[in-house]
């Protein structure tokens, strides 16, 4: 199917575009959310604490991810927020997380007067690469937190065997995962905690919403309060123990949130089923590189991370993916402007007015501006990512997989 337009001329010289399926705008709202929300007008209060929207959230929520403990809370960054507040880690204490992912997942470390020390990424999955991760394991290692990016899920077999080992928790941050799979497993039951998000980019969304949950008696007990002020909301008390952030979700976003998840695999079966679909399309193309997808795991698809290898092209990255955008693929080149190291607040030590007290007090000697991860930058340098989601045409894909063959034919190294 491919071979006579592999060899046309390219769209970006004046040939024909290989794409000419849109992609067309997404419905992502309808009656179960109208009627979730028609139903919380009629109620007296929007506080979440046993609200009923918040209650069917709650159910609904763990009807597929059965975490007995669980805090609904105001976004991803609270969820994670919560959980690392929740293990109680002495200041200075360090929490591993990858080089690469939203600033979602160190917010509440810093916060917490913890110090994030960033670890290399696996060349193919872009996720925590666990040979990495033991390498900076410190005297002060107290947690690890795999990013499932993109929908890939991590290597939690051995990120597992490597906490175990070293008496570390895991906060598995699910914000780009909904619907992915570990070994037929839902990504966040693994860890002590599962972090998600329903902010307006992810699968599933009410604007800005979170979820955290584990099945740890210890570390579930009382989890609302990490979220919640430190207001002991079961006895009435209003007399916090210690510190904690107002993160609470509210009636409407559990309303929404709530119709989103009655429909969660509809949000994650065409994505999978598509981007299984692009995988096979592109498999014979030496210069692509996608996530994998192992055997037993499921990639949940929420963007697609293609990485374009430098030694089996001979264009730039700029000038393959402009001539795949004048094909007509939906895309862009790079991900994030630099590993999350690299960004000023980091280079700077810039997260408390200009100043780092954690290092003022002596408690950690980080020199963000000394560290390198050189697989993320790797990665940041030659990747490219899709625009991909459950309204994306099968012909779409189709077209985009003769695009690809179209330029790689055009600028593909000779072997
Ligand atoms: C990997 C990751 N972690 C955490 C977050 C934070 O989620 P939220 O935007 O809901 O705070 C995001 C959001 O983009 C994310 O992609």
């Amino acid at each position: 199917m491919t071979a006579p337009i592999a060899t046309s001329t390219l769209a970006v010289n004046g040939g024909t575009p290989a794409v000419t399926t849109r992609i067309p705008r997404r419905h992502r709202w309808g009656a179960n959310e109208l009627g979730a929300l028609e139903q919380m007008v009629k109620q007296e209060t929007l506080l979440y604490w046993q609200a009923p929207q918040t209650e069917a959230l709650l159910a609904e929520f763990r009807e597929i991810y059965p975490l007995a403990h669980c805090m609904p809370c105001s976004s991803g960054s609270a969820a994670l927020h919560i959980a690392v507040a929740a293990l109680k880690l002495e200041p200075g204490s360090e929490v591993i997380v990858p080089a690469i992912t939203d600033m979602g997942s160190v917010i509440g470390i810093l916060y917490q007067q913890l110090v994030p020390v960033f670890a290399d990424v696996q060349a193919d999955s872009v996720n925590l690469d666990p040979v990495d991760v033991r390498a900076r394991i410190t005297a002060k290692t107290r947690a690890i937190m795999p990013v499932h990016l993109a929908g890939c899920p991590c290597d939690m077999a051995e990120l597992m065997a490597i906490a175990q080992e070293h008496d570390l928790h895991v906060i598995e941050d699910c914000a780009q995962a909904w619907g992915a799979r570990w070994q037929g497993e839902l990504v966040g039951l693994q860890g002590d905690f599962g972090c998600y998000s329903f902010n307006d980019y992810k699968h599933l969304s009410c604007g800005d919403g979170g979820m955290v949950g584990t099945n740890n008696d210890r570390l579930g007990d009382g989890l609302s309060k990490w979220g919640d002020k430190h207001y002991d909301r079961v006895s009435g008390g209003r007399n916090p123990l210690t510190l904690s952030p107002n993160y609470r979700i509210t009636e409407p976003q559990s309303a929404v949130a709530w119709a989103q998840l009655k429909r969660h695999d509809d949000w994650i079966e065409p994505r999978v089923k598509l981007g299984r679909k692009l995988r096979q399309g592109l498999a014979d193309i030496p210069g692509i590189m996608m996530q994998p997808e192992k055997p037993g795991n499921s990639h949940s698809y929420w963007f697609i991370m293609l990485r374009l290898i430098p030694s089996c092209w001979r264009a730039s990255r700029a000038e393959i993916v402009a001539a795949l955008k004048a094909e007509g693929v939906a895309g862009d080149a790079g991900y994030l402007p630099s590993p999350v190291y690299g960004y000023p607040a980091f280079r700077n030590h810039d997260f408390f007015a200009g100043r780092w007290p954690l290092r003022e007090a002596g408690l950690t000697t980080m020199d963000y501006g000394e560290v390198c991860c050189p697989e993320a930058e790797a990665v940041l340098a030659d990747c490219m990512t899709l625009v991909w989601h459950e309204a994306v045409p099968e012909a779409y894909v189709d077209e985009t997989i003769v695009a690809f063959h179209k330029v790689f034919a055009a600028f593909g190294a000779d072997k």
